[in-house]
């Protein structure tokens, strides 16, 4: 039964004896940084990252829902994070985001088009350069050029005064029988490569190692009924997994009616082709289909932890586990992400191995750009300062009250940003204590949003209006940190330049090419005025 559960019952009861005592003696008292006392070797680290993951499935009451064993076994010999945000909630931006330790307007990897400059030094390469051996396996995605054209021309014209539909209607298949483990192949065979990297080079080094393994899971599968230019709405799996979810326990989410949404959320949801009927049974069975999608994505990582047991390189590795962002999975009417609702910007954040704390849940907001210092800190790298990330070691120890990084505090506060596809305005969040602030494009000209995540973790009540003292002083911490109109503004030229230069390339075929991209149903019934709108675009000065 390959990836159904190798550190079953039996493997959990062995587990204390590979992991000694070793945590709370010799690493509490080792101050201050590094990450491991001078003399011992660095640890290893191996770094999990899967695709589209809502990190509220990994602790109470989310949890309930799928049954995640390896995520439970993290929590239970390590450290999971109760509010760790993706900076930018869409695959390449957020991915840059975690690579390069800085926030989406200092990447300026503005959509899935626009990535990481591939000169730019990553965590992994510092890593490399200070000794250790280093493995990628699967998706990494940070650097620029990659996702389909239509994807890229409709985060360019999202300024655009019109409305389509862009994407198939979510929908589930159910595949293969109660024996079918192996559903999303690829991730399977770049998880086998890992493991075998494990079992026959790891185990062999002298120096520590870093791999990282880049999962597509949980992601939703392309829709192939929609034609040559198709998105990924179907989510896919198989009865072995269906049967890890509590059918009981899937919350059906509340809908505003279309007329009381956020203009925004409107034009995310249109496009995302959500605005049709769906019952509840419809939306019921998305969401059972997507959390046995992240079932199979945590037998993944269990294959990985068990390849490290097995080798005895367990005791010696930190193990990290996280998400580019989250799956909305119909709440607020939508599926996909590009949304600072938690479904969309809350991600998993796990992290066990040699001096982290176990058994602990960590309150404080943190983000994927603090890997990248806790990457160098682990590795005992001296922290650039010009980083936007902070080292989570300390939160990771337990020693939070008392300790403070060479850079300050942490702030009490994340950031999150958005500028791609299917939201039409940039999008700026501000995490902090009990609220969430989320401000658009110049800050004037979009109604803000903030929710009070203690009162209404469903973010249903925009309470920005009742509280302007509040959403006064969050935006003037937001401004404090980036100039958002500003970025605002230039993503807009920046849209319009590559618009046009798509455009002239592709000379007299224009209109025919643009007419077939993934919203070409919507499109074919009114080409003229489609392009209109567009000419109309192109023509204004700002
Ligand atoms: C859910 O998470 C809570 C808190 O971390 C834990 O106590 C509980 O055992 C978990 N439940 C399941 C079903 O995984
Ligand atoms: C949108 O969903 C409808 C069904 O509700 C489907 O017929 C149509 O093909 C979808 N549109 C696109 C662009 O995929
Ligand atoms: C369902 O998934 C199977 C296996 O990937 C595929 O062959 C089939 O075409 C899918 N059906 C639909 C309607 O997408
Ligand atoms: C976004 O789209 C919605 C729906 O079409 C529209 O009501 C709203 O004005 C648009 N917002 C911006 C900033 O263009
Ligand atoms: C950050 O500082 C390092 C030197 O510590 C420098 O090499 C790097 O270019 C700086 N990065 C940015 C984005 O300013
Ligand atoms: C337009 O399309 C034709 C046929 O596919 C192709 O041969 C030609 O190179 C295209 N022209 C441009 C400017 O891309």
């Amino acid at each position: 039964m390959r990836g159904g559960g190798p550190l079953g019952p039996a493997g959990l009861a062995l587990l204390p004896l590979a992991l000694p005592l070793m945590a709370a003696a010799a690493w509490a008292s080792a101050r201050p940084w590094p990450a491991a006392p001078r003399g011992q070797p660095r640890p290893s680290v191996v770094l999990v990252a899967c695709d589209s993951l809502d990190g509220r499935l990994t602790f109470y009451p989310g949890n309930q829902t799928v049954d995640l064993p390896f995520v439970n076994f993290m929590k239970r010999y390590g450290t999971v994070f109760l509010n760790a945000y993706t900076n930018s909630p869409i695959c390449c931006p957020s991915r840059a985001a975690m690579w390069s330790g800085l926030f989406t307007h200092l990447t300026e990897s503005w959509n899935n088009f626009k990535g990481l400059d591939p000169d730019y030094v990553t965590w992994m390469d510092l890593m490399e350069k200070h000794g250790y051996h280093t493995r990628k396996y699967g998706k990494v995605d940070y650097t620029s050029g990659h996702h389909s054209v239509s994807n890229r021309v409709e985060a360019w014209t999202r300024d655009v005064d019109f409305l389509l539909r862009q994407e198939g209607r979510p929908m589930v298949n159910l595949t293969g029988d109660r024996k079918h483990v192996r559903v999303m192949e690829a991730d399977w065979q770049n998880t086998d490569k890992a493991v075998n990297w494990i079992k026959e080079e790891a185990i062999n080094l002298a120096q520590p190692f870093v791999l990282y393994l880049g999962l597509n899971l949980p992601h939703p599968y392309p829709s192939p009924y929609a034609g040559e230019n198709f998105g990924s709405s179907t989510f896919l799996t198989s009865p072995y997994w269906l049967e890890k979810v509590t059918y009981e326990a899937i919350k059906i989410p509340k809908w505003s009616s279309l007329s009381e949404m956020h203009p925004v959320d409107y034009y995310s949801s249109y496009t995302k082709n959500c605005t049709g009927e769906f019952t509840k049974e419809d939306v019921r069975n998305i969401r059972a289909f997507y959390y046995a999608m992240c079932a199979e994505t945590d037998a993944m990582l269990g294959e990985i932890i068990s390849a490290l047991r097995d080798t005895g390189l367990l005791k010696k590795t930190i193990v990290i586990f996280t998400a580019d962002h989250g799956e909305l999975a119909m709440e607020h009417r939508q599926f996909y992400k590009m949304s600072m609702y938690e479904g969309s910007s809350h991600v998993p954040l796990l992290v066990m191995g040699p001096g982290v704390k176990e058994q602990q849940q960590v309150p404080n907001v943190v983000s994927l750009v603090d890997i990248y210092p806790t990457m160098l800190d682990i590795a005992r790298i001296p922290i650039p300062q010009n980083l936007s990330g902070y080292s989570l070691i300390p939160l990771l120890r337990g020693k939070a009250e008392n300790e403070v990084s060479s850079k300050g505090p942490r702030p009490s506060w994340v950031l999150s940003e958005f500028h791609g596809c299917n939201v039409n305005s940039s999008t700026y969040m501000l995490r902090t204590g009990k609220w969430k602030y989320i401000t658009y494009s110049d800050g004037r000209s979009v109604l803000p949003q903030l929710f009070d995540l203690s009162d209404d973790p469903d973010e249903l009540t925009n309470v920005a209006v009742k509280f302007p003292v509040i959403v006064h002083s969050l935006d003037k911490i937001l401004r404090s940190i980036v100039n958002y109109p500003k970025v605002s503004s230039s993503v807009q030229r920046y849209n319009k330049e590559q618009f046009m230069s798509w455009k002239q390339s592709l000379g007299q075929n224009y209109s025919d090419v643009i007419a077939n991209l993934r919203w070409h149903q919507d499109w074919l019934k009114e080409p003229k005025k489609y392009e209109n709108a567009i000419e109309k675009w192109l023509g204004k000065t700002k």
